[in-house]
């Protein structure tokens, strides 16, 4: 990803964050620690337990036992990782995990750590085991397989594998490349599988998940988004006190749901300034204020800094300096604006957990790469506030789903990601008021379309681009030199990676007519068909 500003939130150092980090307590009532060794899955396997309703922390792999102690887990998860337990800086747990009593399961590199410290043994595999396999369960009694069948798919990522067992452990399940590929420890409660459950190519992982966090840590059900309102509203209050709030609104998910859940909690002790940079999409300002300013009730400070933004933007072209115009632009309009609200001692930020989780680099993980775009910018340093994240333990997911909670509309809900400098990306070259208002409207009707043949929401991100080019056409009987549009449309997991949405003809067809017919200024409009790579999903 590219650097550039994320204005829905301020990015913090990790040590700032660290410093802030007891702000926002929670104590969940149950909870599994899985331990990170580097695996680009780690926060899948979060996830997966948490749609089981239980929560969920993830740790590095060299936390001290007894700090893991302290958290009170029911059971304890060692996720993959790319290394090989015996090569010289592997990534290696306090071995007194092992003594803490609670069940334990090994995943893939997991696997292999139980065996380093148990008795077992880990050579190099004559090939590596990668991608989908069939486990053979041996023992059908074994309560992590519990309700499968005797053979179930799986998949596999690992070049080491496990040539003896550990003391005292049985096998489980096998596969054709090995014989050790699911083993358990029956008195200790110790289990460990060579593949992957929380990956969607293992179809009954989900099952794996849930026998293990209920059936073998006995954990019940009790994290739910509807629990989670009343601890959060509970904690808000006892955090704010009679103290007040800022929250910059940005009409994203994370920004509304926060701003719904402190509002829940303390009230007209909140104010939210909605800064309008003049670069959101049709509608985007009065929406807001609808659903928060009249529907919520709540304090709504709107900001319109429309020809500001455009002023500071007049000349330029290049991407990055459009968002650093941008961002300059966006915190000085926003620290004017926390002066105008008056005395608060908070900033509220919609921080989401994979914000907070300390990343284990390891050389080969891809997943160290994944947030360098939201790390540029930072709290003003005048700007003394106490932090307030309440949603700094959820997934997006889980966000998503505690706006439903909420109350929030499935329009703010399910929005779609959109870049912190709008529609500047999005309009290539100099931005003029006039091309702004061209792809505006463009946009409002690729959107209209896409929803109309309930595909919007089922895209990552479908939005229209204004190109620089304009071309000879001829509209009536008349010659025109107008602009050139496109159509983006993509399917994405996290954005890191994205395939172009084949969209239906005809309804390509509509959009195009449309757009030609009803936007004057555009007389020709193509679609994008790139994918992330060799393309990124914003055209800047
Ligand atoms: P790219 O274009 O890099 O985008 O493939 C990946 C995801 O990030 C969003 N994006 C941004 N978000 N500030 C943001 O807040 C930015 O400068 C920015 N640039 C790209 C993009 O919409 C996509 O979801």
């Amino acid at each position: 990803m590219r650097p550039g500003p994320v204005f829905s939130k301020f990015a913090l150092s990790k040590s700032a964050r660290c410093r802030h980090k007891l702000l926002f307590r929670f104590w969940p009532m149950e909870q599994i620690v899985i331990l990170d060794f580097g695996s680009q899955y780690t926060q899948v396997i979060a996830r997966r337990i948490r749609e089981c309703n239980v929560y969920s922390t993830i740790v590095r792999f060299d936390t001290p036992a007894s700090e893991i102690e302290a958290m009170n887990p029911k059971g304890l998860i060692l996720s993959g990782g790319p290394s090989s337990v015996y090569a010289k800086d592997a990534p290696l747990p306090d071995k007194a995990i092992f003594k803490l009593g609670v069940p334990v399961l090994g995943i893939c590199y997991g696997v292999q750590v139980l065996a380093h410290f148990l008795g077992g043994k880990v050579e190099k595999g004559d090939k590596r085991e990668y991608g989908k396999g069939t486990l053979t369960v041996a023992d059908r009694e074994c309560a992590l397989f519990k309700h499968l069948p005797a053979a179930v798919q799986v998949w596999n990522s690992h070049g080491d594998k496990l040539t003896r067992l550990p003391k005292d452990f049985v096998v489980v399940g096998t596969t054709d490349n090995s014989d050790y590929a699911a083993i358990e420890h029956p008195k200790r409660k110790i289990f460990g599988i060579q593949f992957h459950p929380e990956v969607v190519h293992t179809p009954r992982g989900r099952e794996i998940v849930a026998n293990f966090v209920h059936g073998i840590c006995g954990c019940g059900k009790s994290w739910t988004m509807r629990n989670y309102v009343e601890q959060a509203t509970e904690e808000i209050r006892r955090q704010v006190g009679s103290d007040r709030v800022i929250l910059g609104l940005s009409g994203g998910v994370d920004s509304s749901v926060a701003a719904a859940l402190i509002h829940r909690a303390i009230g007209d002790q909140l104010t939210c300034i909605f800064v309008n940079n003049g670069l959101l999409r049709a509608r985007e300002a009065e929406v807001v204020q609808e659903v928060f300013g009249r529907n919520f009730k709540m304090k709504l400070q709107y900001e319109n800094a429309s020809a500001l933004f455009l002023r500071k933007l007049k000349g330029v072209t290049d991407p990055e300096k459009k968002r650093k115009v941008i961002g300059k632009a966006f915190v000085d309009v926003f620290q004017t604006a926390t002066k105008r609200a008056g005395k608060a001692k908070f900033l509220a930020q919609g921080t989401l957990y994979p914000d907070v989780i300390e990343s284990v680099p390891i050389a080969g993980n891809p997943a160290a790469m994944i947030k360098s775009h939201h790390n540029v910018g930072g709290l003003p340093k005048n700007m003394k506030f106490k932090l307030l994240e309440p949603l700094r333990a959820l997934f997006k997911d889980e966000v998503r789903q505690l706006g439903v909670e909420l109350g929030l509309p499935k329009e703010i809900v399910q929005r779609q990601p959109f870049p912190g400098p709008g529609l500047a990306v999005r309009c290539l070259g100099e931005i003029t008021g006039s091309k702004l208002e061209i792809l505006r409207k463009s946009d409002a009707i690729v959107v209209e379309e896409m929803k109309l043949a309930d595909l919007y929401y089922k895209t990552w991100q479908t939005f229209a681009v204004l190109l620089p080019v304009r071309s000879v056409g001829v509209q009536g009987d008349e010659r025109t030199y107008d602009f050139t549009l496109a159509i983006r449309a993509v399917e994405s997991q996290d954005g890191m990676t994205a395939d172009w949405v084949k969209v239906p003809y005809d309804l390509l067809e509509k959009i195009s007519t449309r757009i030609t017919n009803e936007v004057r200024g555009i007389n020709r409009v193509v679609l994008d068909i790139t994918s992330k790579p060799p393309g990124t999903i914003e055209w800047e």
